[in-house]
């Protein structure tokens, strides 16, 4: 991130879950706030012209990517809470809207990210009129400089209870330490707690065509101050999140995503073969 100013990235994500609401059925992610938590100039421009927020043919691959990937976190945040999980942890929160939609009255939610990017979301939550719900918590945190248990601590987390977390479209952004040391104490955590990512393979292990793609993503993010920094193996991701702590890590690849969100749609919308998810737990 670029010192001092908000998420640049947090913005696009946002961006395209909300078009993704009025251009797609049936709906992936169905989030009526999606249009009020973004750039007023930029929901008006949805609501009025959508075709002309997409102009890349990699636009319909990121929406669906961007909308599946909270899906699969909110359908696993629905299970945790249906075993009796009442703590969600939202780290690098964006513009998310779980929270403001959280249809489970017993559930805590904190939402941690970078001071700057909160500072914005807080002004667009005041400008559209959202209202803060008294089972959401903010911490301010950089996870370059600042431990996630002390900030998480301070803001009321209870460590004896279990939590589920959802780490999406942040850890590319991180150096190795600051992720395993995320990694390290989710997994300290009681049992049941778990925590869905997603993540980018290694540049190397992809195709030809798909390193197209990714070189034109890559440059995307860090020509605007957000350069990806660390990749994942699939198989050697599964036995470092047990060597960190967990007692079970799933890896989804992009086939399996397909097949479980986009099956069965006339529109064509579907994920590109690079995106995984991963689902760690305790
Ligand atoms: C691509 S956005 C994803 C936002 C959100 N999870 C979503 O899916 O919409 C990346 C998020 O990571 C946060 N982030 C990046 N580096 C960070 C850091 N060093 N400390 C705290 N948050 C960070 C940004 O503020 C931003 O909200």
């Amino acid at each position: 991130m670029q010192e001092g100013q908000a998420s640049r990235t947090a913005d696009r994500v946002a961006e395209r879950r909300a078009a993704h609401q009025v251009r797609d059925r049936p709906l992936v992610l169905d989030d009526p706030i999606a249009l009020r938590i973004i750039r007023p100039e930029v929901a008006h421009e949805l609501r009025t012209n959508p075709p002309k927020h997409e102009t890349t043919k990699l636009g319909p691959y990121l929406r669906a990517f961007f909308v599946m990937r909270s899906r699969f976190a909110e359908d696993a945040l629905a299970s945790a809470v249906a075993d009796g999980v009442r703590q969600y942890v939202v780290l690098g929160a964006g513009f998310d809207t779980f929270a403001y939609r959280n249809p489970f009255p017993e559930l805590r939610v904190f939402e941690v990210d970078h001071p700057a990017t909160q500072a914005i979301k807080r002004q667009r939550l005041a400008h559209s009129q959202i209202e803060i719900p008294s089972s959401l918590t903010f911490v301010p945190i950089d996870f370059t400089t600042t431990k996630l248990d002390d900030a998480l601590r301070g803001a009321g987390f209870d460590e004896t209870e279990p939590a589920f977390f959802s780490w999406l479209g942040v850890v590319p952004y991180l150096e190795r330490p600051a992720i395993d040391a995320t990694f390290q104490y989710i997994a300290s955590l009681p049992e049941k707690t778990a925590v869905a990512f997603d993540y980018s393979v290694p540049p190397q292990s992809l195709s030809w065509t798909q390193r197209l793609v990714f070189n034109a993503m890559a440059n995307r993010v860090a020509a605007i101050g957000e350069p990806w920094k660390t990749f994942f193996d699939p198989a050697t991701l599964l036995a470092d999140l047990r060597r960190l702590g967990f007692t079970s890590a799933e890896d989804f690849g992009a086939d399996a995503l397909n097949a479980r969100y986009f099956a069965d749609r006339t529109d064509k919308l579907r994920i590109g073969g690079m995106g995984h998810m991963a689902m760690a737990s305790v």
